[in-house]
C-alpha cells in the first residue's frame, strides 16, 4: 500500500445561480454562464436554476416547470458540466429555504429597501408586491453562503445583491462568530452590461416586449444577424468606442467579447466601413458562437431521463455540502437541530 497520501488541493469555492424565465438572452450568456463554463476547470463550481426566486413574479405553473427543465438543459448545452460542477435546481436543496429564513433575520428593512432591483420589480408589478419581492436578496444570500463561496459570476446588475450578501454575512459572522466566508463578484471583462438592442441605454433582458430588443441563446442564425441588422445606433457613420455612442458602443463590446478583439483592432477592421458591415459581422460571430449551444440543445432537451438523473444527483450533492453550513448556523443561533 502506498503511504504517502497526496494531500487533495483545495480550490476556491465557486456559486452562481439564474432564474428560469423565459429562454436566455445573449445577457445572461456574455454576463454570466460563459464564465461558468470557463471556471470549472480551474475551481469547485456549483451551479443552479434558481427556481424560487422565479416565485416573486407570478408564474403559471405548467409554464415555469417547462421553464425549469429547459433552462437547466440550455446550462448544460452551453457547457456547465454535471461531472465537473454541482449543477442543481434551487426548490430541490431545502437548505436554501432554510438558511434564507434566518438570513432574513439578520436583514435590515432599511438594506433590502435600497435595493434598485427591488423598486424595479415592484414599479413595473404593482399589483403584486409581495413579501418575497423583497426579501429576495436574502435568499440570494442564503444561496451563496451556503456553499462558503469565494467568487459569485455574474454581471453588473448583481452587483448590490453581492454587497448586501456581503453586509449580512458580516454582521452574522460578527454576532455569532466565524460562520461565513465574504464572497466577491466575478465579472466579464468586457461584456458585464449587455445592452438592449432597441433602446442601448437599458440591460438587455429576457422579459422585455420587444422581441428585436433582445437574443436569445436559441435564436437561429438568420434571426440573430436580422435582430442586429435592426440595432439602434447612431446618425454618424464610423465604427468607434466612444462617449455617446451607446449602440455602437454596445455593438463592439458584444463583438470583443465573442471574437477576443480588442476596441482598437475592431475600429482598425472596420475603418472605412459602414454600420452595415459591422452589423452584419457582429450578427454572424454571435450565431456562430451559439451555434454549437443550438445543436447541443436540441439534443439534449429530447434526454429527459438524463437530464433528471443529472439534476436528482446535482440536488443530492449539493444538499450534502450545504447542510454542513446550516448546522453550523443552526446550532450558532441557538436552535436545536
Ligand atoms: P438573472 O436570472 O436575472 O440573470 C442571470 C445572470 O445573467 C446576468 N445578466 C446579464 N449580464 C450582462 N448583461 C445583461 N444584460 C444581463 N442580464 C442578466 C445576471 O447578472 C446574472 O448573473 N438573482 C439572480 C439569480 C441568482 C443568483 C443567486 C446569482 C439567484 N441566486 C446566487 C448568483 C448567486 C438573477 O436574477 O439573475
Amino acid at each position: 500500500m502506498h503511504e504517502v497520501q497526496e494531500k487533495k488541493e483545495k480550490k476556491p469555492i465557486i456559486l452562481s445561480g439564474i432564474q428560469p424565465t423565459g429562454i436566455f438572452t445573449l445577457g445572461n450568456y456574455i454576463g454570466a454562464i460563459r464564465n461558468w463554463v470557463q471556471l470549472q476547470e480551474d475551481y469547485d463550481t456549483a451551479y443552479m436554476i434558481a427556481d424560487l426566486h422565479a416565485l416573486t413574479v407570478r408564474q403559471d405553473p405548467k409554464v415555469l416547470r417547462e421553464n425549469i427543465l429547459r433552462a437547466y438543459a440550455v446550462i448544460l448545452a452551453c457547457g456547465v458540466d454535471p461531472e465537473k460542477s454541482l449543477t442543481f435546481i434551487q426548490s430541490q436543496v431545502p437548505e436554501h429555504a432554510q438558511l434564507s429564513w434566518i438570513l432574513s433575520c439578520n436583514t435590515q428593512f432599511g438594506e433590502l429597501s435600497r435595493m434598485t432591483q427591488f423598486k424595479d420589480k415592484s414599479a413595473k408589478h404593482a399589483d403584486n408586491i409581495n413579501a418575497g419581492l423583497f426579501t429576495y436578496p436574502s435568499l440570494m444570500a442564503a444561496d451563496i453562503l451556503l456553499y462558503q463561496a469565494d467568487l459569485v459570476p455574474v454581471g453588473a446588475d448583481q452587483s448590490q445583491h453581492l454587497e448586501l450578501t456581503r453586509d449580512i454575512a458580516t454582521r452574522f459572522n460578527g454576532l455569532y462568530g466565524n460562520t461565513f466566508k465574504l464572497p466577491q463578484g466575478y465579472y466579464p471583462k468586457v461584456g458585464a452590461r449587455v445592452m438592449s438592442l432597441a433602446d442601448p441605454t437599458k440591460k438587455m433582458s429576457k422579459s422585455d416586449e420587444n422581441q428585436n430588443a433582445f437574443i436569445t441563446i436559441l435564436d437561429e442564425p438568420g434571426t440573430i444577424v436580422k435582430k442586429f441588422k435592426r440595432a439602434v445606433t447612431d446618425s454618424e457613420m464610423s465604427v468607434r468606442y466612444a462617449e455617446g455612442k451607446d449602440g455602437i458602443n454596445n455593438l463592439m463590446s458584444i463583438y470583443s467579447s465573442v471574437t477576443g478583439l480588442t476596441y482598437e483592432q475592431i475600429e482598425h477592421d472596420f475603418a472605412g466601413k459602414g454600420y452595415g458591415d459591422f452589423k452584419q459581422a457582429v450578427g454572424e460571430a454571435v450565431a456562430e458562437e451559439l451555434r454549437p449551444v443550438r445543436e447541443n440543445y436540441k439534443r439534449l432537451r429530447e434526454d429527459k431521463a438524463y437530464l433528471e438523473a443529472c439534476y436528482r444527483a446535482g440536488a443530492e450533492k449539493a444538499s450534502h455540502v450545504a447542510r454542513r453550513t446550516l448546522q453550523k448556523v443552526y446550532k450558532k443561533c441557538g436552535l436545536i437541530l
